[in-house]
């Protein structure tokens, strides 16, 4: 009746869920049984009989709203628990980046390889989706590790599971996006790191996301002509500014996240850093959200934050785990942020003084 549980936070909300179902029996039983047996024991015998009038009882009245308080607190928890859980992205993740389109799943790993409507992953290791949408809503669902989230066109969305189990699982569309929107699917397939590192190896990954920001930023978009440093800057410098925050013209702040760098690309006007002159032309239809994706990889790894990665042929999980450890804090984006939250105005929120010391260190420029 159910599908697998495969992920490490699949039973809870299993849990979850068969409590609602208890809840919702020990509840609903007693109350079809009183019907029955009060409408069988006091059915009308005399017609116009006048009952017995009754003043209350604090005993019962107490008992019947502490009872359910405490259940539907317990309810609201559990609720809050497991959503806190998925919806928190991990700092380690292995980062995967997807791109909805009608009607397939555009994949891509941080170490290049790309893939459509699969998605191969390691069993024991947290991976975190960045999605966006080319068209329409579409919606990213994994039953067999009880998460889905909506991908949403004009924003990222975010999603994190960490598979225990090696397997195939369905992957479905879980929005309705339009004609095909039943075909919309696919499969994860969970793998031990060996066979993993192995079917990695075994795929030519090309570019990485990084590197082919690198390439627009550099070449094809041209955005180095204004945005790199020397005389001829005349846009604000990248080098450092992923997690903190930008100072704007007006005197308002910005955290800058992807949806930050994203905008800024798309409607370079909406947010001028302070100190610099609306004269960046938008790229709205000139860039793919893949594009997007890679010059958002490219601009956080401009400040040392390198897309987290695994595998790559060493095979032995112990060197992985060694080699995913130094990954572990340059991938580490909310740490940053949250470090610069609550300091807006502090002076390290100008975005033309990079490093300003809170910054992981591990940058591969
Ligand atoms: Cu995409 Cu339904």
């Amino acid at each position: 009746m159910f599908p697998d549980q495969a992920s490490t936070f699949a039973w809870h909300v299993d849990a979850l869920y068969f409590y609602l179902i208890l809840v919702s029996v020990v509840f609903s039983i007693p109350i079809v049984a009183a019907i029955v047996f009060f409408g069988l024991r006091y059915r009308e015998k005399e017609k116009y009989a006048t009952p017995e009038e009754m003043h209350g009882s604090i005993m019962l009245e107490t008992t019947w709203s502490i009872i359910p308080f405490i259940v539907s607190m317990t309810i609201f928890l559990g609720g809050a628990i497991v959503y806190y859980n998925q919806f928190r992205m991990p700092d380690d993740g292995m980062d995967v980046y997807v791109v909805g389109k009608q009607w397939m799943w555009k994949i891509q790993h941080a170490t290049g390889q790309r893939e459509i409507n699969e998605l191969h992953v390691p069993v024991g290791r947290r991976v975190k989706l960045t999605m966006t949408t080319e068209d329409v809503l579409h919606d990213f669902f994994v039953p067999a590790f009880r998460t889905k989230m909506d991908v949403v066109p004009g924003r990222y969305t975010y999603l994190w599971f960490e598979a225990t189990k090696p397997g195939k699982y369905h992957l479905f569309c879980a929005e309705y996006c339009g004609l095909n929107h039943s075909g919309m699917g696919g499969y994860i397939y969970v793998m031990e790191q060996r066979d993993f590192d192995n079917w990695l190896s075994g795929n030519v990954s090309g570019q990485t996301p990084v590197e082919q920001g690198k390439d627009l930023f550099e070449n094809k978009l041209g955005c180095a002509s204004c945005h790199a440093g020397g005389p001829q800057q005349r846009g604000a410098k990248l080098e450092g500014i992923y997690g903190h925050e930008v100072k704007l013209v007006g005197g308002q702040t910005v955290l800058a996240d992807d949806a930050y760098i994203r905008e800024s690309i798309l409607n370079p006007s909406a947010q001028i850093v302070e100190g610099f002159q609306p004269i960046m032309p938008t790229f709205k239809g000139q860039v793919t959200e893949e594009q997007l994706v890679s010059l958002v990889a490219y601009i956080k790894s401009l400040s040392g934050i390198t897309a987290a990665t695994t595998g790559g042929g060493t095979g032995s999980t112990a060197a992985n785990s060694a080699a995913s450890g130094n990954t572990i804090d340059s991938a580490n984006t909310m740490a940053p942020r949250k470090a610069e939250r609550g300091r807006t105005g502090q002076e390290g929120s100008n975005p033309n003084t990079p490093g300003t010391g809170t910054e992981p260190t591990n940058s591969n420029r």
